[in-house]
C-alpha cells in the first residue's frame, strides 16, 4: 500500500523510502522504549548515508498518513492522526540530527585507525584491556583467553567501528549473532559501558583528532548498545543453565517453560533475524553434562489427556544433522539420543513386550528423501554405537526392504561372470589329458567363455574403475602416499584395490591369450582347428597365461567375499582373519629372518651334508623343516655332523617350540582383543554397503519403501492408548529387556499446552545420598582389599571373594562416575 501510495504521489523515485520501510516496523513496534527508537535511527541514519540522491523526510510522513488512512477508513480519526505526527516528528527530529554526520565521521575515522603503526596499533590493543580491567577488575574473569587472542578481539572491536559505517545492515545481522554468542560466554551487560569507555580512553590518549574519537565512540556505543540488547533478548534462563554445565540448573530452568513450547526453548532462541540453537551451543562450548540434560528431556514421552509431547520431531526438525554433529562433537551422547528414540512397554503379553522405535528421522530426511543418518554413523566408525538396538533396527530395515535385494542383483552378475571365468580356465580347459584331442566344441566353448570375460567382466572392471579415477580427480579426492605421490581415494577400498587388480591380471591375460595369438599364426599343422592353442606363439606364453590365470582366479574369489555380509557372524568371522593376519606376517618376517640367520651360519660350516651345502639349499632345507616337509631320512645325515646337529636342533628349539607357541598365544590375544567389537565392524562394512546402494535405488522404490513403513501411522502403546506416529512398532521377548519403570511421564491436572508440567518429583536428593552412601561402601571395601592382600592374610578362598569385591566394586564406581 505505502508503496503504492508512494508513486501515485509522484514520489516513486524517491528510493530511500524502501529503506526506511525496512526498519519501519521495528521502529512502531518499539516505540515506548526511546533506547531501541534511538538505536534504529542511529543505524537507518548511517543507512540513509549511503543513499546517493535528495531525502526530503517531510515526504515519508505525507505518504506514511495516506496509506494508514486508506488502510484503516473507518478507525481512523484525530487521535491517529495526532499519535502517527507525533511519532514521525519524533524520528525525523533524530534522523536530522544526524544527518550528513556519519560520511565525515567514517573518514576521519578511516584516515586515522589506517594511520596507526604496528607498535602503536599494540599500544592500543594493550591499553584498552587495561583500562577495562581496571575501570571493572570482575572482567578479568572473562577475559581469561591468552594475549594474543585478546589482542585479536580488541582488533575486530576496533574493526566493527569503521565497518558499522561501511555496512551498517550487515554488522547489525553480524552483532546479532555476536551478541548470542556472548550469551554463551555468560557476559553480564553491566561490562558493557566499562569497556566503551576503555576503548574510547584508549583511543582518546593516541592524540586522535576529535572528530575521528567522536567518531570512534558513537560507532562503539552503537555497537554495544545493540550487543546489549540482543544479550538481554537472549538470555534466557536455559542458556545461563548451560554457563554452569548443570544438569539440575537445566531441569529447574526449563520446568517452568509451557509444555507446548518447552522442546522449543531447547533448541531455538532467536533475537531479530538470528537464532542460536541452546542445545548446539552446549555441544560447542563443551556443556556435554547440560547437552545430555537437554537431549533426555526432549526426548521423554509425557502426555496430558489430550496430548502426547515428545521432542523427537522438534529435534530432528531443527537439526536434521544432529546425528553427524553428536558424531563428530560429542559421541558420548549419541547413545542418549539413541536411547531416547526408544520406548518399551511396561507390560507383556505372552512373554512378548511391545517396543516402539521412533526411527523416522533416521531413515527419511524433511523431505522425504534418504536421511545420511547411517552414512554419518558408519564414518564414526564406533562399532558398539552400530550395534544400537535402534540402529540394528532401522539399518536392517533398510537391508532387507532396499539395498539387500540392490547389493545381491550387483553381485549376481559377478558370480555370472565367476561361474564363466571357471568354466573357461579350469573345466573345460581340463576335459582332456592331451589338449591336441579336443573337440571342435570343446575350443569354441573355451574361446566363448574367454570372450565373454573379456568383454562383460573386464570390460565393466575397467569402466568403473576409469569412472571412480575420473570422479576421484574431479573432486580432488586425492590421498598423499608416502607422503608425497597423489593417489586416488577410491583405492584405498580393499575391494576397489582388488577390482583393479583382477582387471589389471585380465588384461595381461587377454594380451597373452593363445588363442588369439595363434588365430593369425597359420601353421599348417592346425589348419584346420578352430581357436586352437597349440601353434607356437601360443606354447609360448601358455605358462605365464596359466600363472596370470591361477592369481585372477584366487581374485575371483576374494571379491566374492563381500558376500559374507548377508550374515553378520560369517562376516564378523572374516573381519576378525583379516584383522589377525597382521600377526601372522609378523610370525612370518620373524621366521624368514631366523631361516636366513642359520642357514648362512650353517653355510660357514665346515660340513659334508648335501642338504646345507651353500646359502639357498640350506634356507629351502629349513623352510622344509619349519612346514613338517623335511624327509625325515635326511635326518640321519644331519646326525653324522655333529655342529650341523646342534644348530638345527637349536633352530628348531627357536622356530616350532618357541615361535610357532608364540604365533598361537599373538593369534588368541588379537583375537580376544576384537572378538567383542567384531560383529560391530561387520554392521559397520554393512552399513558402508547400504548407503552406497541406496544411491542408486529409484525415487519410485524408495516411496513405495517409505509407504510400507507407514510411518504417518499412529503406534499403540498399550491396548487401546494411541500415541504417536513416526516409528515402527515390534515386539520382543519379555526377558530381553526386562523393565519395570514407565517410560511415559503422565500428568494430572490442566490440559493447556501454554501451562508448564507440574512439578515432577525426581527424588535427586535421595537419589543422591544412595550413592554417596554406595561409594562410601565400595571405597571401604576396596581398602579392606588391598589390606588384606598387603598384609597377605585370609585363605585364598577369601582372596578370590574380596578380589572378585574389588573388581565388582571397580566397576561399579567407574559406571557411577561415568553416570555423574
Ligand atoms: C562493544 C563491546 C564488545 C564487542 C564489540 C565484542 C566483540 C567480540 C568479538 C568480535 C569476539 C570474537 C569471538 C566471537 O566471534 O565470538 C568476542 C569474544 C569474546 N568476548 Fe567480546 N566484545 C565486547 C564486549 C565484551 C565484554 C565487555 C566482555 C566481558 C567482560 C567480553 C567477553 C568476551 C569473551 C569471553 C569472548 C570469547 C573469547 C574466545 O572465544 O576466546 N566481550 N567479543
Amino acid at each position: 500500500m505505502f508503496l503504492f501510495n508512494s508513486a501515485v504521489m509522484g514520489f516513486g523515485n524517491s528510493l530511500w523510502m524502501h529503506l526506511v520501510l525496512e526498519q519501519f516496523d521495528n521502529m512502531v513496534t518499539n516505540v515506548a522504549n526511546s533506547y531501541r527508537i534511538q538505536e534504529e535511527c542511529d543505524v537507518l541514519s548511517l543507512v540513509l548515508a549511503q543513499y546517493e540522491g535528495p531525502i526530503i523526510l517531510m515526504e515519508f510522513k505525507a505518504v506514511m498518513l495516506a496509506s494508514l488512512r486508506s488502510l484503516v477508513p473507518k478507525d481512523w480519526d484525530s487521535a491517529h492522526e495526532v499519535a502517527w505526527n507525533w511519532f514521525w516528528e519524533n524520528i525525523e527530529h533524530m534522523l536530522r540530527a544526524l544527518m550528513g554526520k556519519p560520511a565525515t565521521q567514517q573518514h576521519a575515522l578511516d584516515q586515522f585507525i589506517l594511520g596507526l603503526s604496528q607498535d602503536q596499533l599494540t599500544f592500543l590493543r594493550r591499553e584498552i584491556y587495561k583500562r577495562f580491567f581496571t575501570l571493572a577488575p570482575a572482567g578479568q574473569d572473562y577475559f581469561k583467553q591468552s594475549t594474543t587472542r585478546l589482542y585479536w578481539i580488541a582488533d575486530k572491536v576496533v574493526e566493527m567501528t569503521t565497518e558499522m559505517f561501511k555496512d551498517p545492515k550487515r554488522l547489525v545481522e553480524d552483532i546479532s549473532a555476536l551478541g548470542l554468542r556472548h550469551v554463551g560466554y555468560g557476559i553480564p551487560t553491566e561490562f558493557f559501558a566499562p569497556f566503551v569507555s576503555a576503548a574510547v580512553d584508549a583511543v582518546k590518549t593516541m592524540e586522535a583528532q576529535e572528530l575521528a574519537q567522536d567518531a570512534f565512540r558513537w560507532s562503539l556505543t552503537l555497537v554495544s548498545k545493540i550487543l546489549v540488547r540482543t544479550i538481554l533478548e537472549g538470555s534466557t534462563i536455559v542458556m545461563k543453565a548451560i554457563n554452569t554445565n548443570d544438569a539440575k540448573q537445566l531441569r529447574k530452568a526449563i520446568s517452568v517453560a509451557p509444555r507446548g513450547k518447552r522442546a522449543q526453548e531447547l533448541l531455538n532462541i532467536t533475537v531479530g533475524t538470528k537464532s542460536i540453537s541452546p542445545l548446539i551451543w552446549s555441544i560447542e562450548s563443551g556443556s556435554l553434562v547440560t547437552a545430555k540434560a537437554m537431549l533426555e528431556d526432549l526426548l521423554v514421552i509425557r502426555a496430558d489427556r489430550d496430548n502426547y509431547y515428545f521432542g523427537c520431531d522438534h529435534l530432528f526438525e531443527r537439526h536434521p544433522e544432529i546425528i553427524q554433529r553428536l558424531s563428530f562433537d560429542a559421541p558420548q551422547l549419541l547413545p542418549t539420543l539413541l536411547d531416547g528414540l526408544i520406548w518399551r512397554s511396561r507390560t507383556t503379553m505372552n512373554g512378548q513386550r511391545r517396543v516402539n522405535y521412533y526411527v523416522k528421522h533416521l531413515i527419511q530426511d524433511a523431505e522425504g528423501h534418504f536421511n545420511q543418518a547411517l552414512a554419518w554413523i558408519v564414518e564414526g566408525h564406533d562399532p558398539k554405537i552400530i550395534c544400537h538396538d535402534v540402529v540394528v533396527l532401522f539399518s536392517d530395515l533398510l537391508w532387507s526392504g532396499l539395498a539387500g535385494h540392490t547389493f545381491l542383483l550387483g553381485r549376481c552378475y559377478f558370480l555370472f561372470t565367476l561361474a564363466v571365468f571357471i568354466a573357461g580356465q579350469s573345466i573345460l580347459q581340463q576335459l582332456r589329458e592331451d589338449l591336441q584331442n579336443q573337440t571342435d566344441g570343446e575350443r569354441i566353448a573355451i574361446f566363448a567363455c574367454r570372450i565373454t570375460i573379456y568383454v562383460f567382466s573386464m570390460g565393466a572392471l575397467l569402466i568403473n574403475q576409469v569412472r571412480c579415477l575420473i570422479t576421484d580427480i574431479r573432486e580432488r579426492n586425492l590421498v598423499k602416499l608416502f607422503g608425497v605421490l597423489p593417489f586416488p581415494q577410491y583405492l584405498t577400498n580393499t575391494m576397489q584395490i582388488g577390482n583393479l587388480a583382477l582387471m589389471l591380471c585380465l588384461l595381461v591375460m587377454c594380451t597373452q591369450e593363445p588363442i588369439f595369438h595363434c588365430l593369425s599364426s597359420g601353421e599348417a599343422d592346425f589348419k584346420d582347428l578352430l581357436f586352437h592353442q597349440h601353434c607356437f606363439a601360443g606354447e609360448q606364453r601358455k605358462e605365464a597365461y596359466a600363472t596370470i590365470s591361477m592369481v585372477a582366479m584366487l581374485l575371483y574369489w576374494a571379491l566374492l567375499l563381500d558376500l559374507t555380509i548377508f550374515s553378520m557372524r560369517i562376516s564378523a568371522f572374516t573381519l576378525v582373519c583379516g584383522r589377525v593376519l597382521s600377526e601372522l606376517g609378523l610370525f612370518l618376517s620373524s621366521l624368514v629372518f631366523l631361516i636366513v640367520t642359520f642357514a648362512s651360519s650353517i653355510a660357514a660350516l665346515n660340513h659334508h651334508c648335501e642338504d646345507f651345502i651353500n646359502i639357498p639349499v640350506g634356507a629351502l632345507s629349513l623352510m622344509e623343516i619349519s612346514l613338517g616337509m623335511f624327509p625325515s631320512q635326511n635326518f640321519q645325515e644331519i646326525q653324522d655332523e655333529i655342529s650341523v646337529l646342534l644348530t638345527v636342533s637349536l633352530f628348531i628349539i627357536v622356530v616350532i617350540v618357541f615361535l610357532l607357541n608364540l604365533l598361537v598365544a599373538q593369534l588368541n590375544g588379537a583375537y580376544a582383543s576384537v572378538y567383542d567389537d567384531m560383529v560391530g565392524y561387520a554392521r559397520l562394512t554393512r552399513g558402508s554397503i547400504i548407503v552406497s546402494a541406496l544411491e542408486g535405488v529409484s525415487a519410485n522404490r524408495w516411496q513405495r519403501f517409505l509407504a510400507s513403513l507407514r510411518f504417518e501411522e499412529r503406534l499403540e502403546f498399550n491396548e487401546g492408548d494411541v500415541g504417536l506416529a513416526g516409528g515402527i512398532q515390534v515386539t520382543e521377548p519379555a526377558n530381553e529387556h526386562p523393565t519395570t519403570v514407565e517410560n511415559i511421564r503422565r500428568f494430572g491436572g490442566s490440559t493447556s499446552p501454554a501451562m508448564p508440567w507440574p512439578e515432577e518429583v525426581h527424588g535427586d536428593e535421595a537419589e543422591d545420598k544412595l550413592d554417596r552412601l554406595e561409594k562410601v561402601i565400595l571405597r571401604a571395601t576396596k581398602k579392606i582389599t588391598s589390606r588384606s592382600k598387603k598384609n597377605g592374610t585370609g585363605s585364598s578362598s577369601m582372596a578370590g571373594s574380596s578380589s572378585q569385591m574389588s573388581s565388582t566394586s571397580d566397576q561399579d564406581s567407574s559406571g557411577a562416575d561415568g553416570s555423574e
